[in-house]
């Protein structure tokens, strides 16, 4: 047999995802110390092609290229990753790999890459492992092992909304695997998300050290509680359709996040001059108009403006006249239903 027609390929793309309630703070095997709760994004996303064919001799044989040149400290976290997966280690052993794999959207620009990249690369993997299996029960596992590579890569593959964590309440949660919330009042179902790149820098605090600093956090225990309660109080908020709600948990949300960073042990701060501007320009178009918009952040100085696809002239407008002036670009995102297998 002609080696190339062994050569199989398998192409996805999966999003990253925005929180509206934070995971901030982990233990064990990256288990979530709070529940959280996000918005999935549809423009943001990651592609990979994946090629494999089987192999007789026992030495790794995995590339990775990223945006079309080979990125070795990446290939050695994908691989450090994948072997210490059962359901992948097999598959690496007995199979070439090469990867190809690219994202929508530029660098350090606060959308979370690390969510997107490693929710494509278990469902490539596992896709290639496993074979075709029963979709929820492969959304699952991607889930629990995409959660493996990063904490918020398990809440990608649902949407418009995803929730990760056990909550006391709500017995179907997990804080193995992400779950999708199906209970969506109209008012959310069509979200959007100007992402507002006020620095285009990498940060300078890693949130893995981040979710570390957490360990020894005076206010560790009230904000994990905080967050349990932010998720139900959402669960129920995106139910009934209450705007007022979604923007105070969300905005909350927000600075607590940057609250814990501010107030850890080794104290830092992400938020730059433009983040503040960017969220007084939200607060005072809102408090001007009335309408339904509100911001939140990421472990970084980027704001997401959150608003209904229903007020999005009004919002351009708001983007338009206050906000680009104070942004070196503005990303144009909005509520996704999770990847696909192209
Ligand atoms: C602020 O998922 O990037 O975006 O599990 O170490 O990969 P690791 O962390 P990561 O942390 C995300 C933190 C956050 C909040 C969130 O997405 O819930």
């Amino acid at each position: 047999m002609n080696p190339s027609e062994m050569t199989k390929k398998i192409k996805a793309r999966f999003p990253s995802n925005i929180a509206l309630v934070k995971y901030w703070g982990k233990y064990g095997q990256q288990l979530p110390c709070n529940a959280s709760l996000s918005l999935t994004l549809k423009n943001a996303y990651t592609s990979i092609e994946m090629e494999y064919k089987p192999k007789s001799n026992p030495d790794l044989d995995f590339k990775y290229f990223f945006e079309g040149k080979e990125n070795i400290a990446f290939k050695d976290k994908v691989v450090k990753y994948a072997q210490a997966q059962a359901e992948f280690s097999e598959f690496l052993r007995n199979n070439a790999v090469i990867i190809h794999s690219s994202n929508s959207f530029p660098h350090s620009t606060g959308i979370a890459s690390s969510a997107a990249a490693f929710a494509t690369i278990a469902a490539v993997l596992l896709k290639a492992a496993q074979g075709d299996t029963d979709e929820n029960k492969f959304l699952q596992t991607a889930s629990h092992l995409a959660r493996l590579g990063s904490g918020s890569a398990c809440r990608s593959f649902y949407g418009p909304y995803a929730l990760w964590g056990r909550l006391e309440n709500l017995p179907e949660s997990s804080n193995e695997y992400a779950i999708p919330i199906l209970d969506i009042h109209e008012n959310f179902a069509d979200m959007r998300d100007a992402i507002v790149i006020v620095e285009d820098q990498p940060k300078q605090v890693s949130s893995t050290v981040g979710h570390s600093l957490m360990k020894n956090h005076p206010y560790a225990a009230a904000r994990f509680e905080d967050a349990n309660k932010h998720c139900e109080e959402m669960l129920e908020v995106l139910k009934y359709g209450n705007f007022e709600s979604f923007i105070s948990i969300t905005e909350r949300e927000a600075l607590s996040l940057h609250a814990m960073m501010m107030t850890s042990g080794d104290y830092y701060m992400l938020m730059k001059p433009g983040t503040i501007q960017v969220i007084e320009a939200v607060m005072q178009f809102r408090k001007s108009t009335g309408l339904p918009v509100c911001f939140t952040l990421d472990a970084g100085p980027n704001v997401h403006i959150l608003y209904p696809a229903a007020i999005q002239d009004e919002v351009k407008a708001l983007l338009d006249k206050d906000i680009s002036p104070l942004a070196k670009s503005i990303i144009m995102d909005e509520a996704g239903c999770g990847g696909q297998f192209l």
